[in-house]
């Protein structure tokens, strides 16, 4: 990111940022071996070499990892060229660049990891480390004994075999059932799509839980920072 050099400099923990001014002012500050005493000078944080006193100031990069509740009607990017909502109308004041682990379906809601720790979000999406997704998916039928054995053997969707999944109904409705359901890929669609093919049709899919990391009462919208051992947690997935 391109900052003004107070800030870079505050960040880094120089000083505060009047305090880093005065540095400035007084010709304490170099930028690529080059002292600078312009209050307005910008420096990109990642290009630039800084010096105070002829010492290199270097930034520590920041983690941070957010649990976050989305909202239906919400697109887990950080841009949309429909003008729709994204992650960044609801996560704000955030000065990290953050991105969704994963993703989830426009119309789906529920927990989703934003990080700016690229090894993480590596390893929580690379296919083969097997992290479970729970969800809780309301479908305009009860699924048949026949449907819950086709999610556990597996179900061809796009010409692939999903891995053995599990359907769990825990409320029979008037019209239709909610059930959990876990899986461990994160195919397109996947959720809608193996329901449809045991012809139960989704009518509001959510997910509660990754791994052990779950939703508990985070309101639709709502973020907060997961804690040292959730952290660890997800790292040792
Ligand atoms: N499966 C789906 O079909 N949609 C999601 O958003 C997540 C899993």
């Amino acid at each position: 990111m391109i900052v003004r050099l107070q800030k870079y400099l505050a960040k880094a923990g120089v000083a505060s940022r009047r305090k880093s001014e005065e540095f400035i002012l007084n010709g304490r500050i170099s930028v690529n071996g080059v002292v600078v005493n312009e209050l307005g000078f910008k420096v990109d944080e990642e290009a630039d070499i800084v010096e105070f006193d002829g010492k290199e100031v270097r930034e520590e990069k920041r983690f941070i990892y957010i649990a976050f509740n989305k909202p239906v009607g919400c697109v887990t990017t950080v841009r949309d060229q429909f003008g729709r909502k994204t992650i960044l109308d609801y996560v704000k004041n955030i000065e990290e660049r953050i991105y969704p682990v994963g993703r989830l379906d426009y119309d789906t809601s529920g927990l989703l990891i934003l990080t700016n720790d690229g090894d993480l979000t590596y390893r929580l999406t690379h296919p083969k480390h097997n992290v479970d997704k729970t969800y809780i998916v309301k479908v305009d039928r009860v699924p048949s004994k026949k449907a819950i054995s086709e999610f556990e053997k597996g179900i061809v969707i796009d010409g692939y075999k999903t891995a053995p999944a599990k359907i769990n109904v825990i409320k029979k409705l008037e019209k239709g059932a909610v059930a959990e359901i876990v899986i461990h890929e994160g195919r397109n669609r996947q959720v809608r799509k193996m329901c449809n093919a045991v012809g139960c049709k989704v009518l509001s899919l959510k997910r509660i839980a990754i791994g052990n990391l779950v939703i508990g009462n985070l309101k639709k919208g709502e973020y907060r920072y997961l804690n040292e051992n959730e952290i660890l947690y997800l790292k040792n997935l």
